[in-house]
């Protein structure tokens, strides 16, 4: 899928698949995203309920142009993997969060188990998507570059913190003012480059404190500087903040389309001034991916 074609994925709102609660209130949440949660949000003894309730959530909302509808199952390796597949993929969710994820390879093997209840509903085979939280385990971090060979599948790649400091024993993975310990804002990028390496969207992971806007915002702020496109979100307060960050401003529109312009009014051009400053192509590569944002973000 090319960048225009992409639905817009600013930002996705974990829901805990076991709260009725949170389902019913999910779609008057103006999240692009909703991920229904069936892994960690989930104690084991409610798992099956959840599924159920999942399922039957999908079932109920069968219109995803507005907000996609996708799930979060337990990891590969995880009993529960398997019944969270065949609970709702009949259902057809727009795609499949894996936690956990060790390796590319796991993303094959997902690939394959999706495909098999694909071609078994007669959806077209390959139209559910699949985002990895690519670095919750340490053994991740060392095929991060190798995503590209996924295929069409792979929608983005997202990064988590708190398993992979459960993993290695970390006793924090932030400052006291709440920035990422060295090891963590490393991981971050990678998982960045990864994404891009792999030419899919890098979504940001979530800010945990939900009652600290101003956090989120310099967060959000920062992610989509350096080059995310979105972020994940827990709680409905933080969706309007990570959708206006990820948003193209009126200027950032009007500067990138004068851009363009130049560009096209100076045909066989690899290099323009505009205001004093010089532009060539990655300028260009640029303003058009902000322009393609705008559009995707106007619907
Ligand atoms: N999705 C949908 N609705 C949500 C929601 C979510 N993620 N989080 C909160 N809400 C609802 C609440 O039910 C409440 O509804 P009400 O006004 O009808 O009572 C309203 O939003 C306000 O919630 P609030 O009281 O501020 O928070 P809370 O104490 O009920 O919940 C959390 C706090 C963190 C438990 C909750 O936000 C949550 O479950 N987040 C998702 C956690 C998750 O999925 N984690 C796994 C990924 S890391
Ligand atoms: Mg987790």
């Amino acid at each position: 899928m090319t960048e225009s074609t992409r639905k817009v994925m600013r930002s996705l709102l974990f829901v805990p698949g076991d709260s009725e609660k949170k389902l019913s209130k999910a779609d008057s949440i103006e999240a692009d995203v909703l991920i229904l949660d069936l892994e960690d949000a989930v104690v084991p003894e409610r798992k099956a309920a959840a599924r159920a309730l999942v399922r039957e959530y999908l079932a109920d909302r069968p219109d995803h142009r507005r907000q996609q509808l996708w799930v979060r199952i337990n990891p590969l390796d995880h009993a529960e993997a398997g019944a969270d597949l065949g609970a709702v993929m009949p259902a057809r969710p727009d795609g499949i969060v894996l936690p956990k994820t060790r390796s590319p390879e796991d993303i094959d093997v997902l690939g394959q188990r999706i495909g098999h209840y694909e071609a078994e509903y007669e959806f077209p085979v390959g139209s559910t998507l699949v985002l990895p939280v690519a670095t919750e385990t340490p053994q991740s971090l060392f095929s991060l570059g190798e995503y590209a060979r996924c295929g069409r599948r792979l929608a983005g790649i997202t990064w988590g913190a708190e398993d992979l400091a459960a993993a290695v024993g970390a006793t924090a993975n932030r400052e006291a003012d709440g920035r990422w310990t060295s090891p963590y804002q490393f991981v971050r990028s990678l998982s960045l480059f990864a994404a891009h390496a792999a030419g899919v969207e890098a979504i940001d992971t979530l800010w945990a404190n939900f009652r600290d806007p101003q956090g989120l915002e310099i967060s959000c702020a920062e992610a989509r500087r350096d080059g995310f496109s979105g972020k994940l979100a827990i709680h409905p307060d933080q969706v309007g903040v990570i959708n206006r960050c990820f948003t193209p401003s009126v200027e950032e529109i009007e500067h990138a389309r004068r851009i363009v312009e130049l560009f096209e009014a100076n045909p066989g051009a690899g290099t323009l001034a505009m205001d004093g400053h010089m532009l060539d192509l990655p300028h260009l590569r640029q303003a058009r991916r902000t322009l393609a944002l705008a559009a995707a973000a106007a619907g």
